[in-house]
């Protein structure tokens, strides 16, 4: 028995380190459900992703619960408006002290530059240090066909992702969110200091509900990903727990 206990650490420091690089979406209607879920799951998780439902339904008390628990917040909120209102809207955010946020790439570059001065502004005046503002690519629901059609954009749905990431990238985000299929294009065009947050995780045989470009978790790793966002693969599993633990013991085969 006692032999054991050794690969028992190793196997909890490895845990520590890789479980930075997961992210998990509390996508839950209630205030009390986020906070089961945040109980039950922080071991596994470096970060909490609250998005347009939770923090829709509950505000900005879902970021002090989730503070509190002392796990680092990230805030999905998509900003996609003019550059005076997402200015104000990410300084919110920096005064509530969150760790990552999103705006839209779709909202262009004077807006993505006045979130990235507005987040470094607010910081300084807080004594702080700003959020990762992260920019959206496309999402990971869209796929190639209804994309081109719907949207009316010339390009392929990947070479918009790249565009997108570029711009992004020149407007000085830290990083952006992008579906596990271009990822490799958009880390070879925009090096490896650029920070890739990766949705669209369906470990192998999970329903891919409503995401189109999905990769296992492993293979999200691999292709470059610095961090994966999972929701419904972990918090509507019957063992949330049992479920992380199983994508964190993937993540390590493949970092
Ligand atoms: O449940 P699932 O793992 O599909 O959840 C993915 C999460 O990532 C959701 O919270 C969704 O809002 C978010 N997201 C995404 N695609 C993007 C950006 C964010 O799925 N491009």
């Amino acid at each position: 028995m006692w032999r054991l206990k050794p690969c028992k650490i190793i196997w909890e420091r490895k845990i520590k380190v890789i479980r930075d690089k997961l992210i998990i979406a509390l996508d839950v209607p209630t205030l009390e459900q986020g906070k089961r879920l945040v109980d039950q799951l922080h071991p596994y998780a470096g970060t909490f992703k609250v998005g347009l439902e939770l923090y829709t339904a509950e505000g900005p008390r879902v970021i002090d619960m989730i503070k509190h628990r002392g796990s680092k917040i990230f805030v999905d909120l998509k900003f996609h408006d003019i550059p005076n209102t997402v200015a104000g809207a990410v300084r919110a955010l920096v005064r509530k002290g969150v760790d990552m946020c999103t705006v839209h790439t779709a909202g262009g570059r004077a807006m993505l530059k006045a979130a990235v001065e507005a987040s470094r502004e607010e910081a300084q005046r807080q004594g702080g240090t700003p959020p990762k503002i992260l920019a959206v690519t496309v999402l990971t629901s869209w796929e190639e066909k209804s994309f081109r059609e719907e949207m009316g954009i010339p390009r392929s749905l990947k070479e918009q992702a790249i565009t997108w990431a570029l711009m992004a990238q020149e407007a000085g985000t830290d990083g952006v969110v992008a579906s596990p299929w271009e990822v490799e294009d958009i880390r070879g065009v925009c090096g490896p200091r650029f920070i890739i947050v990766t949705p669209g995780i369906r470990p192998r045989g999970a329903p891919l509900g409503d995401q189109c470009r999905v990769m296992t978790p492993g293979e999200a790793l691999a292709a470059g990903a610095d961090y994966l966002v999972v929701g419904r693969a972990i918090t509507a599993a019957p063992d949330p727990g049992a479920a992380a633990r199983d994508i964190l013991e993937e993540m390590l085969k493949f970092q």
